[in-house]
């Protein structure tokens, strides 16, 4: 693959058509925003450099791009006002003078699109020597997409845009993606030549492709099989559908390394959980960003795995368990109905049916710490902050209330849970 040297990604539309108010880039997708999908795909090319356009809700979209490339090689470029996708790329000019190589532009918002298309596109580019490349495809419904026009010699002519389309044009199957590779030069060349006359009153960038074409410069149509890339999420729709194929390759990813995940339809697992050969999945189940997985561990069936939960090898949750920024040890069980949330919760540890770690107060969120071989009676309610020692017991119903400490191998019943007196030896 011959690199490009700069990666061009467009987000600063809103998304109107989303109709929520975020900025599109942003729509949550297993577990990251939208536009860390894109730019992870961006540095996979390793460019010299990524430029990321900005504009509706800039400071939310730029804060989300932070921590995303080791390197720093992620500079955001400023669309002050959302003129169309030519204008976004004509804001890039200062950064692309004197002689900007090969160029890379894509859309925040195609999430799916395979590291091996884009590798795909480069190579091509690279043969047109000063032309340029694009990913089409021939989606079963072309919605919404700009249509490439074939010139008398079938070699690519131009873009035209569905809603400036002749009903003729409407019926050409072959769609542009919205990925394209450029000689820098004449991309560069070009930009300020786009005009805004018509039907959206916008600059396309589509139409630099017609430029690179009446320029006598080869321009590549890069054709791909797999139909599901091609997801423009414009919709909440797209949005769902697009989560739908990203979770079946995350899931896949885990199958393919050894998790038993019984039914693939119903587990939600977010992107970065990483779950250790063994562990069975069972129907119903999610697992949110953050969370480390051990081996041979037993989740759901119906279990909620919150963020940043970390369970050791064998460790089980069950039916209707949800824990939350929470470590459980090896071999612990929490099997029906409880919520463990801001807990270290140690080895072998039973948390009984019903059990509550009550973390919350109203006003903070506070800690509780939890013994190796500790057993948790039903419908526990543990007060945070609290903790129990090694081998402690509380019984059935037991409130164990803020600031308390349930001994090494005492037992504490009641409401409020209190040491049970032992029996003196011998006395039985
Ligand atoms: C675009 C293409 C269309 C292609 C389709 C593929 C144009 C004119 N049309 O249409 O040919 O089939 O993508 O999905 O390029 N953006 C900005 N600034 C703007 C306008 C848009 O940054 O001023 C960003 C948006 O945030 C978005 C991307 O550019 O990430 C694409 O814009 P969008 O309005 O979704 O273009 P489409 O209508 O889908
Ligand atoms: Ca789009």
């Amino acid at each position: 693959m011959s690199r490009p040297d700069t990666v061009i990604i467009l987000a600063a539309g809103q998304g109107t058509r989303m109709k929520t108010g975020w900025a599109k880039v942003m729509a949550p997708l297993c577990g990251r925003p939208m536009i860390a999908w894109v730019v992870e795909l961006a540095l996979a090319l390793e460019p010299k450099r990524v430029l990321v356009v900005v504009g509706y809700k800039a400071d939310e979209v730029t804060a989300a791009l932070a921590g995303l490339d080791p390197k720093g090689r992620i500079r955001t470029v400023v669309q002050a006002e959302q003129k169309g996708t030519g204008h976004a790329v004509q804001c890039c000019l200062p950064e692309l003078q004197g002689d900007p190589g090969r160029v890379v532009l894509l859309y925040g918002d195609m999430p799916l699109l395979a590291a091996e298309s884009l590798e795909l596109l480069c190579t091509e580019q690279a043969a047109t020597k000063d032309g340029m490349a694009l990913l089409t495809a021939r989606p079963a419904n072309p919605r919404g997409f700009g249509r490439i026009v074939r010139g008398a010699d079938d070699s690519v002519a131009r873009i035209v845009e569905e809603k400036d389309a002749t009903t003729g044009e409407r019926t050409l199957r072959e769609v542009n993606l919205g990925v394209y590779c450029f000689d820098g030069r004449f991309l560069v060349e070009s930009l300020p030549k786009l005009s805004n006359a018509n039907a959206q009153r916008e600059y396309y960038v589509t139409d630099v492709v017609g430029m690179f074409a009446h320029a006598g410069r080869r321009v590549l149509p890069v054709e791909i099989t797999d139909e599901r890339e091609a997801i423009g999420v414009n919709t909440l729709v797209h949005l769902s559908e697009a989560r739908a194929a990203l979770q079946q390759r995350i899931v896949e990813a885990h199958m393919l390394a050894g998790v038993f995940v019984e039914d693939p339809a119903t587990t939600y697992i977010a992107h970065g959980v990483t779950i250790g050969a063994g562990t069975h999945i069972a129907p119903c189940s999610v697992i949110e960003k953050g969370c480390a997985i051990g081996a041979g561990c037993h989740i759901g069936p119906f279990a909620h795995i919150g963020e940043d939960t970390t369970l050791a090898d064998g460790a089980e949750i069950g039916n209707f368990t949800e824990t939350k920024r929470s470590r459980i040890g090896k071999k612990s069980k929490a099997k029906h109905l409880a919520y463990i949330g801001d807990a270290e919760i140690g080895e072998r540890v039973n948390v009984g049916a019903g059990t509550v770690f009550a973390n919350y107060d109203g006003a903070k969120k506070h800690k509780t710490s939890v013994g190796d071989r500790s057993f948790l009676g039903c419908g526990t309610v543990l007060v945070a902050p609290c903790s129990t020692g090694e081998g402690a017991t509380t019984g059935a119903n037991a409130v164990v209330t803020h600031g308390s400490h349930v001994g090494a191998g005492e037992l504490w019943v009641g409401v409020p849970a209190k040491a049970k007196a032992r029996r003196k030896s011998g006395s039985a």
